[in-house]
């Protein structure tokens, strides 16, 4: 049947966007093909290379007349008239800027993520954006690094559902609806795994662990549609991805037959040379058009050394019509040669409109995560007065985060604001901003919280402290924030805690001087309603950590799905303070964990508190022995046993007991999220197709493996008890 299939789709007839490419290459010089794979940085200045045709596609520039403008000199002045592919960083939203990828992945709801990537789409195409820099599929587990803010943590299956949704939603059903826009996954592949969590660094990952952990996003976006791929700065085992031709042509078009088109990030053709796997910027082009990439961001070689190369024949002409043919492709489905110009009056229409505002406001609060409530203090529904203070309670520019370029922060709502509506606050602000170490207020500070109810101190990362080329060593609070908490803690009064931040950061010994914790990951414009509602108990919190929480940087990397090794720490380990002096050496009996931090992380991936208490029962399969092809029916039975209606995310792990290769001690399967009124029961059901354990054995073949497997069904990755199951 596939041999059928595939004679069938060789055979088939040309479509109607493919004459048009091959009408139009026909027509192309050498000098205006390199000019489609040149992207540049600029607007209206970029106006007399675009009609000469020697820019394929610009990058930041957001205003509207200055991208009619350098596409009228492309569509009206050069030979052709092919019009620019416009494209910009639309990461998390555009002018409503939504929560962080990293918390839009702690909501583990695709749904509202979809909707929120097509509002980006709508408000970005208004004004004249038609290509995204996202989804980031980087799967992240060291928090030292910068990035994990844009990706969707540490897990393939949450990495594979958040990005699909992004494609989705960006993209829309039709390329060529004008709000539409072409999605860009990114970073292909393995940057998340650099050494030390430093950005740019090295990465040493085996073919296995790439293609079982972080090769399985970007390929299933690449099936669900994504017009383009970005490749990363990284080298992997020494082979720059912008220039690794086992990744570009025999991974992504051979094995996996996609055909979409491929950039480079902001330079990284160039940064070959740094890397030490080019000569010069000439030789890095050579490279990277001949392992697969269609167009240069910002490294200058391509327009520079392609004519040369191909008069040298080091680089064919069929590569480079290759390229050009998948440019011009998207540029057809984007309906750009039919429609090139933007409504110059449409973004002030579309921009912060309310149902964007509302869309991102129950996207922040989903993405909260309630990590401790002793007492059940929150909500705060009694409190008449309360304290607001912390630098990041009234800081409009931070809130919205990393990447959020288009942002404005003159329509942030920030907590503050929103619980002025909501209590009588007193404001002491106790630091001007995340990094201040000036405690001269905090004694006003403390005299505040006297007075109040309760307090509500919001602490965590100014933006620029998280992002691209912003890692960390240390991961506590910056500052004096931690103080700052313990100060407020001295007047006796309920202390929730508000972490506003761009990563999960070591906050185990703040936990300890507040009563309540929510966590938000830069939660964006509308992140002061959403916590204020949560706060009041309007909302309640259902997020659920997308990265494990360390207790010490010095743990990274960790992540809940790791191996097993043979010596897993059993919890009986000897800890520092338990060594008597002059212990005898012995390593008889040991295991796999730190002296001083043991062996656990701060809180497991998957973790979220509620309002609200869910309990599980067992979990449950309908049968015992499944084949290859059937579907493992699990099932479990959850209630509501609190006094709020609240909704839970229910995750389905499981455990390939002994395998080719070793496995996993859980890998996340499935997630629900199930809302129930106090009291309420619901027997939550996933049905899980035996083909979903494949994984890349010892024979480098995309197998099931018989044998036993366990199965949890549970509110996070360290909870609950398995059932076995064995795959025969
Ligand atoms: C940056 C980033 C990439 C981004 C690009 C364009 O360096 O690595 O994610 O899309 O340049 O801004």
């Amino acid at each position: 049947m596939a041999a059928t299939l595939f004679a069938v789709a060789c055979s088939a007839p040309k479509s109607e966007i493919d004459r048009k490419v091959d009408d139009l290459l026909a027509q192309m010089t050498l000098h205006e093909k390199v000019g489609q794979m040149n992207q540049l940085s600029g607007g209206a200045w970029l106006a007399d290379q675009a009609a000469k045709g020697e820019v394929g596609s610009i990058l930041n520039c957001v205003d509207p007349a200055e991208i009619n403008a350098v596409q009228k000199a492309a569509v009206e002045q050069s030979r052709l008239g092919i019009p620019i592919l416009v494209s910009r960083d639309v990461i998390h939203g555009f002018r409503t800027i939504f929560p962080i990828p990293l918390g839009l992945a702690a909501t583990f709801d695709p749904e509202i993520v979809e909707e929120g990537a097509r509002i980006a789409a709508v408000e970005a195409t208004a004004s004249g954006v038609r290509w995204t820099f996202s989804p980031m599929l980087d799967v992240a587990r060291d928090p030292r690094w910068g990035r994990v803010a844009e990706g969707s943590g540490e897990d393939p299956y949450l990495d594979v559902q958040m990005g699909v949704a992004m494609v989705k939603g960006y993209q829309g059903e039709d390329l060529s609806d004008p709000t539409a826009m072409a999605a860009c996954i990114k970073h292909f592949v393995g940057y998340g795994a650099a050494e030390g969590g430093r950005d740019y660094n090295s990465t040493m990952i085996s073919e296995r662990s790439l293609r079982n952990t972080y090769f399985p996003a970007f390929k299933a976006t690449a099936e669900a549609g994504a017009a383009t791929l970005m490749t990363s700065f990284n080298e992997i085992d020494g082979i720059p991805s912008t220039g690794n031709k086992w990744l570009l042509k025999d991974i992504l078009r051979d094995e996996w037959g996609w055909e979409g088109m491929v950039v480079t990030d902001w330079n990284s053709a160039g940064e070959m040379i740094a890397h030490g796997f080019s000569r010069d910027l000439k030789h890095t082009t050579e490279q990277a058009v001949n392992a697969g990439v269609d167009m240069d961001m910002m490294s200058y070689g391509f327009i520079q050394y392609i004519e040369e190369l191909v008069k040298e024949g080091k680089i064919s002409e069929s590569e480079i019509d290759r390229a050009v043919r998948n440019i011009l492709k998207l540029k057809f489905e984007l309906g750009l040669f039919e429609n090139p110009y933007v409504d110059e009056t449409l973004s002030a229409k579309v921009d912060y409109a309310p149902e964007h505002l509302a869309a991102a406001k129950q996207t922040a609060i989903e993405s909260a995560i309630l990590l401790q409530n002793k007492g059940n203090v929150l909500p705060l529904d009694k409190a008449k007065t309360i304290l607001v203070t912390g630098p990041l309670a009234d800081a409009p520019h931070d809130q919205l985060g990393t990447w959020a370029f288009d942002g404005q922060k003159e329509h942030t709502v920030t907590p503050l604001a929103a619980l002025r509506k909501e209590y009588n606050v007193i404001w002491e602000p106790g630091l001007a901003y995340s990094r201040d170490r000036n405690k001269s207020s905090f004694a006003k500070v403390r005299a505040a919280a006297s007075r109040a109810d309760a307090a509500v101190v919001f602490v965590g990362e100014e933006a620029i402290l998280s992002g691209e080329a912003h890692s960390l060593s240390n991961l506590n609070l910056q500052g004096a924030q931690s103080e700052l908490i313990a100060e407020v803690a001295k007047a006796g009064k309920p202390v929730v805690v508000v972490v506003i931040a761009g990563r999960p950061l070591t906050i185990e010994r703040d936990l300890a001087n507040c009563d309540a914790m929510l966590y938000s990951f830069h939660p964006g414009t509308m992140g002061g309603p959403a916590l204020a509602d949560l706060i009041k108990g309007k909302a309640v919190p259902s997020g659920k950590t997308p990265m494990t929480f360390l207790r010490d940087a010095g743990q990274a990397p960790f992540y809940y799905n790791h191996n097993n090794s043979g010596r897993p720490c059993n919890g009986t380990e000897t800890l520092l303070e338990d060594i008597p002096a002059e212990a005898g050496q012995t390593s008889l009996g040991c295991t796999s964990y730190y002296l001083d931090t043991g062996y656990g992380p701060h809180l497991p991936f998957g973790y979220g508190l509620s309002y609200t208490t869910f309990e599980y029962g067992a979990p449950a399969v309908a049968e015992p022995v499944v084949g290859k092809d059937d579907v493992v029916k699990a099932s479990v039975e959850l209630k509501n046993t609190g006094k709020y209606e609240a909704t839970e995310v229910v995750q389905l792990y499981v455990r390939d007991l002994v395998g080719s290769v070793v496995r996993p001690v859980k890998e996340l399967k499935g997630f629900r999220r199930v809302t129930l009124a106090p009291g309420e029961s619901a027997n939550v059901e996933f049905e899980l197709p035996v083909s979903d354990l494949a994984f890349w054995n010892i024979d480098m073949e995309y197998v099931v493996e018989p044998g036993d497997f366990q199965l949890w069904i549970a509110g996070d990755s360290a909870s609950g008890a398995p059932v076995g199951f064995i795959v025969r």
